[in-house]
């Protein structure tokens, strides 16, 4: 079980989170609740976690996006944090994947974040933290997952982009990577395929949610005040 860690400066802070019904959003959301913070907690239906604001939030949908602003304007004032977590995986190679499939990939995986991103301009305090999940198929080429790692290449993309276009309100923005982690998405590889992915992992293991939900708590904090336009990587070794 990992350990999650503590950073004093985060409490009274506000965040949203996306994707807060899965295994990562869930330890992120959870994780920021333990620091004291004020979390909007989001899903394309409202997720259960305990201590948090829940909102229905689909991050293709424009309207969506502006009702949840309005809410955390009305409620919190400010937000302080943003976590672009949602995604879908659904791995197809370049031969199978559909124009439907690719259409969707990108709607959720790259879109999302980047209206995410784009609508919470207004609400963000100046020295904000925005937090993209991208993934260790966002850093190298992968055989039947054509649209993920397209999606998630871009994502790691726009964020230096965001990074160096905010950095004069002190917004900073970077992406977490995560490895292969123990959560629902992980189990859309089959069997064989798991065991392979598995297999490439140095340090033998699995990750867990929290490992991911601890370097977005380090990125929100001040303790990374000097860290914008950057990734970090959380995957036992996979990508060394
Ligand atoms: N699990 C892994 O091995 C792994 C590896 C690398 C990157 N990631 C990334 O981590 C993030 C979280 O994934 P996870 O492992 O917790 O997966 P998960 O499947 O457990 O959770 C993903 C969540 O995103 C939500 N979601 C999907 N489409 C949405 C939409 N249109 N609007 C709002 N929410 C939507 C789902 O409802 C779900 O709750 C994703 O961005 C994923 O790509 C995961």
């Amino acid at each position: 079980m990992s350990v999650i860690a503590t950073y004093p400066c985060l409490k009274g802070r506000t965040a949203l989170v996306t994707g807060a019904g899965g295994g990562i959003g869930d330890a992120i959301c959870k994780s920021l609740v333990a620091q004291g913070v004020t979390v909007f907690a989001s899903d394309r239906s409202k997720p259960q976690v305990e201590g948090c604001n829940l909102l229905e939030l689909d991050v293709t949908c424009q309207s969506q996006w502006a009702h949840a602003i309005e809410r955390i304007s009305t409620e919190a004032g400010k937000l302080n944090v943003l976590v672009n977590n949602a995604g879908i995986y659904a791995p197809a190679s370049l031969d199978a994947e559909t124009a439907e499939g690719f259409s969707r990939i990108m709607d959720v995986n790259q879109f999302g974040t980047f209206w995410g991103m784009k609508a919470s301009l207004p609400v963000l305090s100046d020295g904000a933290s925005i937090i993209n999940v991208s993934s260790i198929g966002g850093m190298v080429g992968d055989e039947g997952s054509i649209g993920y790692t397209g999606a998630k290449w871009s994502v790691r993309g726009m964020t230096r982009s965001a990074a160096r276009e905010l950095a004069s309100r002190r917004i900073r923005v970077n992406t977490v990577c995560p490895g292969i982690i123990d959560t629902p998405m992980f189990y859309e590889n089959n069997p064989d395929q798991a065991k392979e992915l598995l297999a490439r992992v140095p340090l033998g293991v699995l990750g867990q949610s929290e490992d991911i939900a601890n370097a977005i708590l380090f990125l929100a904090s001040d303790q990374s005040r000097y860290i914008t336009g950057s990734d970090i990587l959380v995957d036992g070794g996979y990508m060394s």
